[in-house]
């Protein structure tokens, strides 16, 4: 041992990443909270239409009942993979109807601390190393991540707009290798395309066909516009053996940084993210849960309220943006508009140049996979009103 290595701190003499985390994915724009800290200490204004979080306020019963649970030493216990048992039949009273279904809330409702974390994890109660999965490209980090993690062999599926940016059954049905797990998501981040329940039927029947769980992320199922009603895997007749379905109370319900959610299905499947769960974490916060279940067994009126403001929203940030001359159609989901990047520069180049020039934050959309190259994505996470003022600053940009 030569002077040099003693001097080493013990820690980087006997630690270097993993393979593994090489063959992550680079995140085109790690440099923007960096940019950002820039532009504020020169004293300019951001925009940051960057990250799908609307920063409205949550329902009331959530605060109001949070503000008690939290007094309850009952609630501060591990919650476990099971939870607050009147979280889980709130949940399946939703279900019942939204969705029509009859769902037991002991075997078929599992507590997530959010949804992100469960639909990575799905993949370690699925997956066999070398089992293939099929994902849309560009989607959701964790559908690539859990498979990744588990050692699957990943699939990416370019979404296509002249496909609606839906993953045509006969994909299912002639993907390669022992196809065990296909990730489906609409309304759909970061496309902002909705499915018809007929095509969820396909899919389900395609998924069925080749022996593999279907695990459909409905996020955003209480986020559309124009009348359209998002379909889920409980109106279909038998769709419940063959899939997982997941809910999120961050879009839903504006509650993001809660961590709440829950994931629905055919109960071996929800026994078997249970198990794997028990690995890896020991439950939500019970007066979280309770929060949850108040704000569930509301009425609906929250749901509108919300989709009131955002709809406002919507309208202002096609409007603008189609006065600074993007490409731009009002989206029937999601809180995004995904848009083709005005020229030839990569969507990397194309938002790192808008937020230096204008301050204001997109995403690109190669940061959710190759497929997203050329495209830009735009969270409605501004006032109706800053809108005007978001578009003017792009047009002069460009
Ligand atoms: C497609 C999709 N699924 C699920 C989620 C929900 O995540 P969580 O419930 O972890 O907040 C998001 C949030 O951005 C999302 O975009």
């Amino acid at each position: 041992m030569d002077d040099t290595t003693v001097a080493l701190p013990v820690s980087r003499q006997a630690w270097s990443p993993p393979g593994r985390l090489n063959g992550l994915p680079p995140y085109p724009l790690a440099d923007v909270p960096d940019i950002k800290a820039r532009l504020l200490a020169e004293g300019r204004t951001v925009i940051d239409l960057g990250v799908g979080d609307p920063g409205l306020p949550v329902p009331d019963a959530a605060v109001e009942t949070l503000r008690e649970a939290v007094g309850n030493p009952a609630l501060s216990k591990y919650g476990f993979q099971r939870g607050l048992p009147e979280y889980r039949e709130a949940i399946a009273r939703w279900l019942g109807r939204r969705f029509g279904a009859d769902v037991d809330p002991d075997l078929e409702v599992l507590p997530v601390i959010g949804s992100k974390e469960a639909i990575a994890l799905t993949a370690f109660a699925v997956l066999d190393p070398g089992d293939s999965v099929l994902v849309p490209d560009p989607g959701y980090a964790p559908y690539f991540g859990g498979p990744y993690f588990a050692g699957a062999d990943v699939i990416r599926f370019e979404l296509r707009a002249e496909e609606g940016y839906l993953i045509p059954p006969d994909a299912i049905r002639r993907a390669r290798g022992r196809l065990r797990l296909v990730y489906i998501n609409y309304p759909n981040n970061p496309t902002s395309a909705v499915a018809e329940i007929s095509y969820l039927q396909e899919v389900v029947e395609a998924c069925r066909e080749r022996g593999a769980v279907l695990l459909f992320d409905n996020a955003y199922s209480e986020i559309t516009f124009d009348g359209f009603r998002a379909p889920g895997l409980l109106e279909i007749e038998g769709a419940r053996e063959v899939g997982i379905e997941f809910h999120s109370m961050s879009k839903t319900y504006n509650m993001t940084g809660w961590r709440l959610g829950w994931a629905t299905g055919d109960r071996r499947l929800i026994g078997a993210l249970r198990r794997v769960k028990t690995f890896f974490d020991t439950g939500a916060f019970m007066a979280v849960q309770a929060a949850g279940a108040a704000v569930l067994e509301d009425p609906d009126e929250y749901i509108r309220w919300n989709l009131d403001h955002l709809g406002r929203r919507r309208d202002a940030a096609v409007a603008a943006f189609q006065a600074a001359g993007l490409d731009v159609t009002a989206p029937r989901g999601t809180l995004y508009l995904w848009f083709a990047v005005p020229g030839e520069e990569k969507a990397e180049d194309f938002c790192r140049r808008l937020l230096i020039d204008s301050g204001v934050v997109l995403l690109p959309g190669s940061a959710m996979g190759p497929g997203g190259e050329g495209f830009v994505r735009a969270s409605l996470a501004i006032h109706e009103d800053r809108w005007e003022e978001a578009g003017r600053r792009i047009q002069e940009a460009l």
